[in-house]
């Protein structure tokens, strides 16, 4: 029998070319309704396009009226995990504390293992990362009175530009925002994707994981609660809060992640939903579904943009090693094929009734 069913097995694996996957030993007690510990989008990307901003016309005070300012031009785009297979930054919105943050990419769908490329520990310095945020204009970066701030690197408090890269402790106070990019500036000789202008770095393209640990304090203020989420970099190195090239459906978004965002009352506060937004239209969590906001000490989520296989997990992990320089394809697809609330973005129909547009400036 035991022979048998060997071969059997053997057999199964031969015709399908399935590869064993190794079966993660860190995820959180599952939970695939209400509060979730794991989501899966699947069919993620498709052919479509969005409106690329090739320039910004800042215009004169005080009308502000150069005709026409944001300059966006039809960009195309298609295939596996399009748009997200493009350059993505993850932003992070207080109040919070993030206590490490590791990357791990692969350029080629093929890669036997994913390498880590960035990572940082509260109040180390960051390796092949830049703590960046839109206050640009005083001590990095640039300003105009029309156009706005464009990115700067950000103080150690996360309140504030500074004039360099920081090693911050990790604290983002109620209503600030902070994004991370890698260290590698926009360049004629390393040019980024869109118009970019001021301080401007590229972003984590293809194939990538992110590890964050973190929590998200209470606060007596209900009006702005923490949130995490991913932007196509385009987004910050144009305007994240106007010319930009977010949207959604027709006439094209170049994509954006919601990982876990609380929203304000009347919303509860403590629930953090998710919901994904392309050219193809926007779906998520759904009415009832929801990460709990960490209020009671820290946590670790994975985030895996995968173009081989067209998902996006984000996964509530009990430990991380962040010693771990090289993941294997084969945890990479254990991961993935972990038990999770599916939802396919082949259909748009599971956002939030309730859910507002407060992360769709631009459009
Ligand atoms: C990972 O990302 C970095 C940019 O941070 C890039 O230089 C490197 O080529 C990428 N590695 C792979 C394997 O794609």
């Amino acid at each position: 029998m035991v022979s048998f069913f060997f071969t059997l097995q053997f057999a199964f694996l031969a015709v399908t070319g399935v590869h064993a996957s190794t079966k993660p030993t860190n995820l959180a007690t599952i939970s695939t309704s209400g509060a979730l510990s794991a989501l899966l989008y699947t069919n993620v990307g498709g052919s479509g396009s969005y409106k690329q901003v090739t320039n910004m016309i800042p215009g004169t005070w005080p009308s502000c009226t150069a005709q026409p300012s944001c300059i966006q031009q039809t960009k195309q785009v298609s295939g596996p995990l399009a748009p997200f297979d493009d350059e993505i930054t993850l932003v992070f919105r207080g109040p919070m504390d993030i206590y490490n943050i590791a990357v791990y990419n692969a350029s080629d769908a093929s890669a036997t293992s994913w390498t880590k490329t960035s990572s940082w520990g509260s109040g180390g310095k960051p390796s092949n990362l830049v703590f960046m945020n839109n206050k640009g204009g005083g001590a990095s970066g640039m300003w105009s009175i029309c156009g706005g701030s464009s990115q700067s690197y950000a103080n150690s408090a996360f309140s504030d530009a500074a004039a360099s890269p920081q090693t911050p402790q990790g604290s983002i106070p109620v209503g600030e925002e902070m994004n991370i990019m890698t260290s590698t500036a926009c360049s004629s000789s390393s040019p980024c994707s869109g118009f970019s202008r001021g301080t401007a770095n590229h972003g984590w393209a293809q194939s990538k994981m992110f590890v964050l640990e973190f929590d998200m304090p209470s606060t007596t203020s209900s009006s702005q609660p923490p949130a995490i989420w991913a932007l196509n970099a385009q987004v910050v190195r144009a305007a994240q809060y106007g010319c930009n090239c977010r949207g959604m459906g027709s006439p094209g978004g170049c994509g954006e992640l919601d990982i876990l965002e609380n929203l304000p009352s009347p919303a509860n506060v403590n629930q953090g939903i998710s919901e994904i937004y392309s050219f193809k239209g926007a779906t998520g969590t759904g009415n009832g579904n929801y990460f709990p906001r960490p209020t009671n000490g820290k946590v670790i989520y994975g985030v895996i943009f995968d173009v081989k296989t067209d998902q996006i997990a984000i996964q509530r992990w009990t430990s991380w090693d962040w010693t771990t320089t090289q993941v294997s394809r084969s945890l990479v697809d254990g991961y993935l094929g972990a038990t999770a609330k599916v939802v396919s973005f082949g259909s748009t129909t599971k956002r939030r009734s309730h859910r507002g547009r407060m992360n769709l400036g631009g459009m």
